[in-house]
Order: structure tokens, then C-alpha cells, then sequence
């Protein structure tokens, strides 16, 4: 709350005090009845404060809220007490503000990961969670992050993009927003690739609400991001091992688990491991229509990455070349050149007639500030979805 409030501490603690000798969650009308249970006299305005101000502390993230309910700022960052930086806008800015000192920060990473149902203590100290909100939170706690606990903060938005958001912001060229509209509609499964924080995840969400509304899609996620507009969704969670080291079920557990689940769309939310193996292998056994993102700076560099991924699970790069070449049926890369994020290519995946690498041929090329055009690989796109030509 800022200096100029019109509600002094004493009444803010006394409100706290009552509250939390309570029970149940804390709503906004259980703080306006603790705050008239005080027979303060404070006018609407100053109870508002209260309310807002205390549940923010209590159930959001606390003096970050602000900062969240930016409708601009994508992430918050927290290095230190009083070194906060915001994404807005396409640019990283420093945030004066002050949460107090190294143990407050980690204080509000602890009831954070607690709200996301999550433990976060020295024998456990990172953690990857999703706030009630639908916030991603992942904090690391000192000595693992030298000096104060870092915390980094990822806004999800509560409406997901629809493809005509998407084209309306410049994310997707039109023609381009048709062209992932058929291939959801043909059941292609699709790689999403881009950098980190590109908009994969959000893309995702988005091509997933054009599914036909009777399937039924299986998401496995590590900390349950994919918000699809889609009546039929189930989401799985990865559990982390206990302190004992006992207990996880992996992504790979969980993509094995999803097929017995009559899915229709198998979504892996990001490939980033061993699982490479059991989501290929679950594209290639007649489950169609899936997708996953992937970390990779250009199409054309997916390849190498799904190759480093396959060594992790003991894959050759020609297993790994056989399995991906028939089971991706298409890449759609997004990149991000400040505020402006972009679907810059669809490309179709193949091998190397000499080699026999694999290889990612653009199909649309779509580059920021230009035209979408088809590239080399379009008539092979175009097949799939069953178009004739580009247009
Ligand atoms: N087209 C867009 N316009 C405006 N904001 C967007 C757009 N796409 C994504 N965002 C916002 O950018 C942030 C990052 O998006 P998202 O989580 O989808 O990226 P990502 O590539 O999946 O990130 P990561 O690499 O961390 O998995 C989110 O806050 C999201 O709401
Ligand atoms: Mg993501």
C-alpha cells in the first residue's frame, strides 16, 4: 500500500488479526466484516484499501499485485529486496520498489509456492508452481541463488488469445491465422518452437480452442500454464520426488499414463527432456492431433535440439530422425524482436535425401514487419491440409 493511505497500521493489523483467527478462505467480504468487527468508522473509499490491500497480502502476491495487474507486464522479477524488474512493453524495467529485506522476499516466495500447493523450504529449494490466479511462479531460495531468494513471476492472461486477437496484435500475418486453423482442423500434430517467453505457451492455448469442441484433450504439464477455451480438457501435473528422493511421476510417466486416458489430443506443455521419446513415440502410434513446444532460437535449428533432447533419453539421432519425420507433421516458430511477438515460419519436417538428417523446410515465411509468403515447403503443407495453392 502506498505512503498516502488513508488507513493507518493499526487498523490494517487489527483487521489482519481478526481474519486470520478465523477459518475458511479469505474473501472479500470476510474482510469487510473483520474490518466493521474493529468499529473502525472509515469511509468506502479507506475500505476498499483495507480489502484490497490485505488480500493482495494474504492470498495474491502481496506488494508484486500491483505490478501483476498490469495488463502490460508479462513478468516480475525479484533479485532483491529493492531490485524488482518488470517485462512491459517488450523491454525490462527496473521497478522502485522496496519489499523489506532478504527474509520478507523469502517469505513471499514460501506463502507464493504454498499457494500453488507447493512446499518450498531449505530442503527443497526451488520450486515451479501455478498460482490460484493462474500466475506462474518458480523461485529459488538462498545459497542455491546467491544472496536474496529469486523469484521469477509469469503473467497468464485470463481471456485467451482467439487467432483474430492473434492477427489483430501482429502474432499471426493474415492467411497465416488459416493456414494453423487447418492444420488443428486435419489433426496435424504440431511443434510450437520459439526463445524463451516468445509466446509458445500462448499459441498453444490458442491453436488448442480451435479443436472440435467433441475431443477430448489430455494436457501434461510441469505447472498446469495451457489455458484452452475447450469444453473437454484434463490436466496432469508432474509430481516432484519427495526429500527422500521417492515419489516423482515424471513427464515421460505422464504422456505413458495420458493414452490410457481415450484421448484425443495428447499436449505435452514443453519438451524440454527425456520425454521426447514417449511423446514421439505417442505421435507415431495413431494419436494424431498433438503438440508440444520446444526451446529452439530458429526452425531450423529444432532438429539439433530434438537430437539433444533424444540423447537424454538414449535416443541415436537416427531414431530420433525416424521417429520426429513422421511423427510432426508441423513447426511453427515464433519469435520475439521486443513487444512484438510473431509467428515468423510453418515448416514441414524431412529428412535429408543424402545424410539422412533431418531437416525443417519452411512452408510460410512470415517475417516481422512483412507479407506472409509460401516457401519451398508449402506444397507439402498444402497437402496436408488439403489446399491447392497459397491463399
Ligand atoms: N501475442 C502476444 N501479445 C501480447 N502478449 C503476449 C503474446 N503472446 C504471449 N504473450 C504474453 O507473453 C508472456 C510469455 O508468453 P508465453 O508464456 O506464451 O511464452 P513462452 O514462449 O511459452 O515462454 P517460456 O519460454 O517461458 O515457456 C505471457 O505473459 C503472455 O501472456
Ligand atoms: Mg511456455
Amino acid at each position: 500500500m502506498s505512503a498516502d493511505r488513508a488507513v493507518d497500521d493499526a487498523l490494517l493489523a487489527a483487521v489482519r488479526d481478526r481474519v486470520a483467527r478465523g477459518t475458511g478462505p479469505v474473501t472479500p467480504e470476510r474482510l469487510a466484516a473483520a474490518l466493521r468487527e474493529t468499529g473502525a468508522v472509515v469511509g468506502s473509499a479507506a475500505a476498499e484499501q483495507v480489502v484490497v490491500g490485505l488480500r493482495a497480502e494474504l492470498l495474491g502476491a502481496g506488494p508484486l499485485q500491483p505490478l501483476l495487474d498490469d495488463p502490460e507486464v508479462t513478468d516480475v522479477l525479484v533479485n532483491g529486496p529493492r531490485d524488482v524488474w518488470i517485462d512491459r512493453a517488450g523491454s525490462l524495467q527496473a521497478v522502485p520498489i522496496d519489499l523489506g529485506d532478504a527474509a520478507a522476499v523469502r517469505m513471499l516466495a514460501v506463502r507464493l509456492a504454498a499457494t500453488g500447493g507447493q512446499r518450498l523450504d531449505d530442503a527443497r529449494p526451488t520450486v515451479d508452481a501455478r498460482l490460484p490466479d493462474g500466475t506462474r511462479l518458480h523461485a529459488v531460495l538462498p545459497p542455491v541463488a546467491d544472496g536474496c531468494t529469486a523469484l521469477s513471476l509469469r503473467v497468464v492472461r485470463h481471456r485467451p488469445f482467439t487467432p483474430a486477437d492473434l492477427v489483430a496484435c501482429g502474432t499471426l500475418a493474415p492467411g497465416v491465422d488459416a493456414v494453423l486453423e487447418a492444420l488443428v482442423r486435419v489433426r496435424a500434430n504440431l511443434l510450437v518452437s520459439g526463445s524463451t517467453g516468445t509466446g509458445k505457451t500462448t499459441v498453444l492455448s490458442t491453436l488448442l480452442s480451435l479443436a472440435d469442441p467433441g475431443e477430448r484433450i489430455v494436457c501434461i504439464e510441469e505447472s498446469g500454464e495451457l489455458a484452452p477455451r475447450h469444453p473437454h480438457v484434463v490436466r496432469l501435473l508432474v509430481r516432484r520426488p519427495n526429500v527422500e528422493g521417492a515419489g516423482e511421476i515424471s513427464l515421460a510417466d505422464l504422456v505413458r499414463e495420458s493414452l490410457r486416458m481415450r484421448p484425443d489430443r495428447v499436449v505435452l506443455g514443453e519438451c524440454r527432456g527425456a520425454e521426447v521419446r514417449e511423446v514421439l513415440g505417442a505421435l507415431n502410434t495413431g494419436h494424431d492431433g498433438g503438440c508440444t513446444t520446444v526451446h529452439a532460437n530458429a526452425a531450423q535449428d529444432v532438429p539439433a535440439r530434438l537430437a539433444a533432447l533424444g540423447a537424454l533419453a538414449g535416443m541415436t539421432s537416427e531414431a530420433l530422425a525416424t521417429q520426429a519425420v513422421s511423427a510432426l507433421h508441423a513447426v511453427v516458430h515464433l519469435r520475439r524482436d521486443g513487444g512484438c511477438r510473431r509467428v515468423t515460419e510453418i515448416a514441414v519436417v524431412g529428412r535429408d535425401r543424402d545424410t539422412g538428417d533431418l531437416t525443417v523446410e519452411p512452408a510460410v515465411l512470415s517475417p516481422i514487419g512483412g507479407e506472409a509468403v509460401a516457401g519451398p515447403g508449402w506444397a507439402r503443407l498444402a497437402d496436408r491440409i488439403g489446399w491447392g495453392r497459397w491463399g
